[in-house]
């Protein structure tokens, strides 16, 4: 919930999606995605760092069929707004994905960029199958086409924070997603 008495409530301008739609839709989720891998032996997670830590946390929680998890950390994004459209990956994945069903499991699809990239290199690994949950997703401004076999909500084209986003590192741990006071950026 938005907590007007917190040290964010003079940064915030407004929330976009809610705590409470955050839960509801994560459940949503979870039932799709169980019924559909269900009779599958293993589905994998891969998430990406650090955006989809906690919508992972939530997700996989959510889900009835058995999981594993795995990170993987890419370049994207610095503390600018704009997508690089250069991707390098800082932490590969751990184990060998040959053959296991995998999810990708995203905080926000903006240009699509980097998620684009990711599913290349992901096919190559030789996977039973590739697809994509991703919490957010900003419509009309992919610029390659991103097959989101799940999605949480479709967001106007703005810059959002919390539950898991951040501008410049911070604004990760707000429990809803919200737009900030354009004196944050001024800063
Ligand atoms: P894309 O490559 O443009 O689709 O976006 C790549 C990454 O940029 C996302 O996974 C997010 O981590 C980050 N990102 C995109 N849009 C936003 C935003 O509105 N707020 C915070 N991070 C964002
Ligand atoms: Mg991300």
């Amino acid at each position: 919930m938005f907590d007007p008495d917190s040290w964010y409530a003079e940064e915030i301008e407004r929330t976009i999606i809610t705590e409470d739609e955050i839960r509801a839709k994560v459940a949503e989720l979870g039932d799709r995605v169980s019924a559909d891998y269900a009779g599958t032996d293993e589905v994998l997670l891969v998430g990406v760092f650090k955006g989809a830590v906690m919508f992972m946390a939530d997700f996989a929680r959510a889900l009835s069929v058995p999981v594993k998890m795995e990170f993987m950390a890419l370049s994207s994004y610095g503390s600018s707004t704009t997508s690089s459209g250069t991707v390098r990956i800082l932490k590969d994945i751990d184990s060998d994905v040959a053959g296991k069903h995998l999810l990708v499991v995203e905080d926000i699809i903006d240009s699509g960029l980097t998620l684009s990239w990711l599913l290349k290199y992901l096919e190559g690994l030789h996977p039973a199958s590739v697809a994509v949950v991703s919490m957010l997703r900003k419509p009309g401004v992919q610029r390659v086409d991103i097959p989101v076999k799940y999605l949480g909500f479709d967001i106007p084209n703005e810059f959002v924070v919390g539950y898991g986003l951040d501008y410049a590192e911070r604004y990760r741990e707000l429990p809803f997603v919200g737009v900030l006071k354009p004196s944050v950026y001024q800063k």
